[in-house]
């Protein structure tokens, strides 16, 4: 379940993301601001409660987001960068860890560090900006489920057909949120046009 995030500033932000004259600083701003944009679309489905207020000039009731507790994911290291935005605009929301990098040679994988809250019954957003591959996604889906995580959302900044479809074989109903479906994978596994190693330009290293 793919849904391309259709806004203006999202298409304008990714272009600069994607420019390589973008330096740190700038990256991690945008990077922010384009995770703002896509947290803001990956939660329009969050239930909400009726809730009575008073205004200074009558009572009315409004709605307010309802007691099912958020988690974010973030796939370090650069899903770290998409981490602030939901920190932001859900105070209450708990913050999970899981370490993966991909072999410069095979672009498989490898796991190197797991910190999770209680995942059972919560909603779950795993944050990481490149879906290449899906190898690092589908393993990331995979232990937060084996951790009792039920209700999973992926949100990426830019993917690619092959990644879509790789989670999408594995996982046919998890929704996928991305600011960008890009063309191809290149022989080295990265994404074309995409905007290169996002971990290297989020940390200029
Ligand atoms: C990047 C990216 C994803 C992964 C995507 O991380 O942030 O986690 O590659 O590729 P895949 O879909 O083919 O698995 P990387 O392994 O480069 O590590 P980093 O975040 O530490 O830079
Ligand atoms: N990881 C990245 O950072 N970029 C790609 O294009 C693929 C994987």
């Amino acid at each position: 379940m793919l849904t391309i995030l259709d806004h203006p500033l999202a298409a304008h932000v990714i272009t600069h993301l994607r420019d390589k004259t973008t330096k740190p600083a700038t990256f991690r701003t945008l990077a922010y601001q384009i995770s703002l944009l896509l947290a803001i679309e990956a939660t329009r489905r969050l239930a909400t409660e009726a809730k009575t207020i008073d205004t200074p000039l009558e009572p009315v009731t409004g709605r307010v987001l309802g007691p099912q507790p958020l988690v974010v994911v973030p796939i370090l290291r650069a899903g770290l960068g998409m981490v602030q935005p939901f920190v932001d605009i859900f105070p209450d929301v708990s913050v999970g860890y899981i370490g993966l990098e991909r072999d410069h040679e095979t672009a498989v994988a490898r796991s190197y560090y797991c910190k999770l809250p209680p995942l059972a019954g919560r909603h779950v957003f795993l944050v990481d900006p490149m879906l290449a591959t899906g190898g690092s996604a589908v393993k990331a889906i995979e232990v937060v489920q084996s951790h009792g995580a039920t209700d999973v959302v992926l949100v990426s900044i830019v993917s690619s057909p092959e990644g879509v479809a790789e989670v999408e074989k594995h996982f046919p109903r998890l929704p996928i949120f991305t600011a960008a479906l890009d063309r191809e994978l290149n022989a080295r596994k990265y994404i074309l046009p995409g905007l290169g190693d996002f971990g290297d330009r989020l940390y200029g290293t």
